[in-house]
């Protein structure tokens, strides 16, 4: 479907084949990377830091969304810009200061995205919804790949909508936790236009095939929003 990006999560990718596994979602139709970032402190799961960023930059051929799940983000903004980061989402349960944050990644030529938590209010966006240049919104609770999408999420979806459109902002909405072929046009039909999934892609015996897959189940809702 026109203007819906497919971002397959590589935290359920083989961390010892990257470069085979990012080749075969870029093969199936990928257009983004999205890179999960956990340090065991905001979320219960350490992954990767920046050394690993900058490897997988080396070898992709789109854009890195770099999801950081950590405290005190703003110390790592630079580090993961230069690493390769396209887009960088912060969590706004662990920012302080979020509008300082997002001009932050803005000024170093980054997008800037900003994420909820599944229990976080749309409104905690309210007052900075025209500067983001993207809404993350959780359908699982960080830190683990695999778990079910939560249901309520599709009406957060739409209030995030709602919430941006009302600031005139056109910034996508990204939807991360649980997107599978069954409930991807409902997501979409809800309003999110960038689709994370890890365990759907590459918990699979061939992630190319899964990547298309999951394509071909977003045009199911072509016809409402091409
Ligand atoms: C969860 C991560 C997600 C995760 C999604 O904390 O932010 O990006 O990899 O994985 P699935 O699609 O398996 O729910
Ligand atoms: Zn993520």
């Amino acid at each position: 479907m026109t203007g819906v990006r497919i971002a397959p999560s590589i935290l359920s990718a083989n961390f010892a084949e990257l470069g085979r596994d990012i080749a075969a979602v870029e093969r199936g139709g990928a257009d983004l990377i999205h890179v999960d970032v956990m340090d065991g402190r905001f979320v219960p799961n350490i992954t990767i830091g920046p050394p690993v960023v900058r490897a997988i930059k080396g070898i992709a051929t789109r854009p890195l969304d770099v999801h950081l799940m950590i405290e005190e983000p703003d110390r790592f903004v630079d580090d993961f810009v230069n690493a390769g980061a396209a887009m960088l989402s912060v969590h706004v349960e662990a920012v302080r200061h979020l509008h300082r944050t997002i001009a932050l990644i803005k000024s170093r030529g980054v997008k800037a995205g900003a994420v909820l938590n599944p229990s976080t209010p749309v409104s905690a966006l309210e007052e900075i919804a025209a500067d983001l240049d993207f809404v993350l919104v959780m359908s699982v609770n960080p830190g683990f790949g695999g778990q079910t999408f939560i249901p309520h999420s599709l009406d957060k979806i739409r209030r995030v909508r709602e919430m941006l459109d009302r600031a005139g902002s056109s910034a996508p909405i990204e939807v991360d936790g649980g997107i599978d072929a069954a409930n991807a046009a409902k997501v979409v039909a809800a309003g999110a236009s960038i689709l994370v999934a890890g365990h759907a892609i590459f918990d699979t015996p061939d992630a190319e095939a899964a990547t298309r897959a999951l394509r071909a189940a977003v045009c199911s809702a072509c016809g409402s929003h091409a």
